[in-house]
Formats: structure tokens, sequence, C-alpha cells
């Protein structure tokens, strides 16, 4: 069967490995019909948006995106294009597996964890408003729609991907009414999923047992702030933003990425490890039923690394994206 998936270069790094994970991806063997279309800073002169209509109506249509990343101006210039497509085509899952692989420089060696983290409200639906001159007010917003589907699509995934346990993550014990309505529909869903235990913990607690025992955690569901430190806190376990994919699922579509950016500094230079993105793309091979094909590039990315001799500078190697990039596609047809 041939997929068809909307693959969107980006800027700055992304379209180095952007390109190298399309090729990884076809090396594999699966059938996939990219629709290449651009998004970003280039775009705009040309359409008057970074987010041309014609981006959203290809994911709408393939309902599955693999996206480099795309630089955002700060203080000035356009809205995130990455914000904007997450809250129109409501990808209300940010999913971050977060692993770690031998021969990458880290402080542990045992971490195998995947971080749902609820993507549209919490104090990030951006109502807030000063009191006074004085006093700024956010309003964190828990709703039970939101809840249960984050709840839930970590219960799926766990049972998908056969992982023991789910861990709600919440600080009820303050925020009795907006937390505690969180972890009220965390708890009624994992009824639902006997097969798979279910506990909960507080945020603080988390944040210190992450440190000293993260190999005791499998899935771990949390509210939108929670989940955005706690994710990079966890990419800190396991040596930073390089290695770590990222997908942003919903109801009109899945778009799947890197959690780093752009990277300016080493554009164009041929320097950019392309494993986040090429494990960013096992994740969507897995997401369509490919699960082969994202096995194969998986092992193949890790004994690439393992063996040391073909990977980039941030790895501890010499080598381009490109030589990684063949040496990946090298693994995969001798598998
Ligand atoms: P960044 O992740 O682009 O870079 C941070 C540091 O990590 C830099 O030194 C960079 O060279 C290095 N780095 C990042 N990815 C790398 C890779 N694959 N291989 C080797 N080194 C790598 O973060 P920064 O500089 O804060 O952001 C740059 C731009 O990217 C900004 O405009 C930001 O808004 C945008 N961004 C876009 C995202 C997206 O499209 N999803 C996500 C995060 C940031």
């Amino acid at each position: 069967m041939t997929h068809k998936v909307t693959l969107i270069p980006g800027d700055g790094i992304g379209p180095e490995v952007a390109e190298a994970a399309r090729k990884v991806v076809d090396a594999s063997g699966v059938k996939i019909e990219w629709d290449v279309v651009e998004a970003g800073a280039a775009v705009i002169e040309e359409y008057g948006t970074p987010l041309p209509e014609y981006v959203l109506e290809s994911i709408k249509k393939n309902k599955i995106a693999l996206k480099g990343p795309v630089t955002t101006p700060v203080g000035k210039g356009f809205k995130s294009v990455n914000v904007t497509l997450r809250q129109t085509l409501n990808l209300y899952a940010n999913i971050r597996p977060t692993k770690t692989f031998e021969g990458v420089k880290s402080r542990y060696d045992n971490i195998d964890l995947v971080i749902f983290r609820e993507n549209t409200e919490d104090l990030y639906a951006g109502v807030e408003h000063m009191v006074s001159e004085d006093i700024a007010e956010s309003i964190k917003i828990i709703s039970k729609k939101a809840s249960d589907r984050i709840v839930r699509a970590a219960f799926e995934y766990a049972r998908e991907h056969n992982r023991k346990k789910v861990t709600a993550v919440h600080k009820a014990n303050i925020m009795k009414l907006s937390d505690g309505l969180f972890l009220k529909c965390a708890r009624s869903i994992a009824e639902e999923y006997k097969d798979i235990e279910f506990e909960d913990v507080i945020v603080d607690a988390m944040s210190m047992k992450l440190v000293i025992e993260p190999e005791k955690y499998d899935v771990l569901v949390m509210p939108n702030l929670y989940g955005d430190i706690l994710s990079d806190m966890a990419a800190g376990l396991v040596g930073g933003l390089g290695m770590l994919p990222g997908a942003n699922i919903g109801e009109d579509g899945a778009v799947f990425e890197s959690a780093h950016g752009s990277a300016p500094d080493i554009a164009g230079q041929n320097k950019a490890n392309p494993s986040a993105i090429i494990l960013s793309a096992v994740m969507m091979l897995q997401h369509i039923g490919e699960s082969d094909a994202a096995e194969k590039i998986e092992k193949a990315l890790a004994k690439v690394i393992k063996e040391g001799k073909h990977v980039t500078v941030d790895l501890g190697g010499t080598a381009g994206t490109s030589e990684f990039t063949e040496a990946i596609i090298n693994e995969i047809k001798n598998s």
C-alpha cells in the first residue's frame, strides 16, 4: 500500500534533516508518496503568510505530515508556524519518547519513557490580563474533554506498544479543582484499561523521582505546563535535544517533528544530526501501521550511533549529515 505523506522541509537545518529522513524512510522499503510543501519565512513574500492554506489542506487531506523545524522570529514578525499548526489542526496530544541510545553521552543508560503532554489548554490557553498595573493574572483552564482524550491517548499508546504502566502527573493537592478534575478524569479512564497499571504522582515528587529512579517510569501523562517542563528535563536525562523525536496528534491529522529547532548556527553546513527527525519518522511509520519498517530504521540508527564511526559532531564524531544518513541506509540495506 502506498501512503500519502505531507513533507514540510522547514528552514535552517530543516531541509537537510528532512531530506535525510525521507531517504532513510524510502530505503526501508515502505511505499510513500511525499507531498512536499513549503512553510516559514521563505514563502511569506509570495503568499503573505508563513503557513499558506495549501500546507493545511495537504495535511488535512493526507492526515499525516513529517515536518522539519521552522524558525520563529523572537519578539516581532509572524506567529509561530508550529503553534498555529497545532491550534488549527487541533493537535491535542504532544508525544515525546525519551530513550537512551548506547553511544550517546548521558548520565543514565537505561531510560525508556514516553511523555504525553496535553497540547491545547492549561496555562497555555492564553487567557491572561493585567488586574492592575502591578498585578497580572493567567487563568488555568482544564476541561474534562481535553483531559479524557489525552489520558485515553496515553493508555491506547501503552496498549499498542506493550507498555506496562501509565503515570498521571498533577498537583491536585493544591489545585483541587483544575488538577483535581484532570486526576478524576485520569482515574476514571484508567478503569477502562485494567490490563495496564495506573498510578498518579504529584509533579514536584515526580521531578525528583525522574532524576533518582527514571527506569521505574514508562508512559507519563500530564497537563500542558508540567509536560513542557518535564519533557525537557527528560531530554536532559538522555543527553539533550539532538536525539528527541516528537509527534503532535489530533483529530484532523498528525504532525511528526523533532523536539529541536532550526539551529541557524549550523544551517546549510552539513553538520546537523538527523537522528531526531528520523526517529520522528519512525513514530510516523508506527502510527500508519508500518511497524516492520519502523523497527528496521530504529535498529539501523542505533547501530550506527553505537559504532560511532559515522556520527555527527554533537555525538562526538566527525561525519556530516549526509555521511551519517548513508551509514544508516547501508545498515538498513544489510539488515
Ligand atoms: P535549536 O534547537 O534550533 O538549537 C539549539 C542548539 O542545539 C544550537 O546550538 C544548535 O546548533 C543545536 N542543535 C539543534 N538541533 C541540532 C541537530 N539536529 N544537530 C546538531 N545540533 C543541533 O534552538 P534555538 O536556537 O532556540 O531555536 C532556533 C529556532 O528554531 C527559533 O526560531 C525557534 O523558534 C525555532 N524552533 C522551532 C521548532 C519547531 O519548528 N518545532 C522547535 C523549537 C525551536
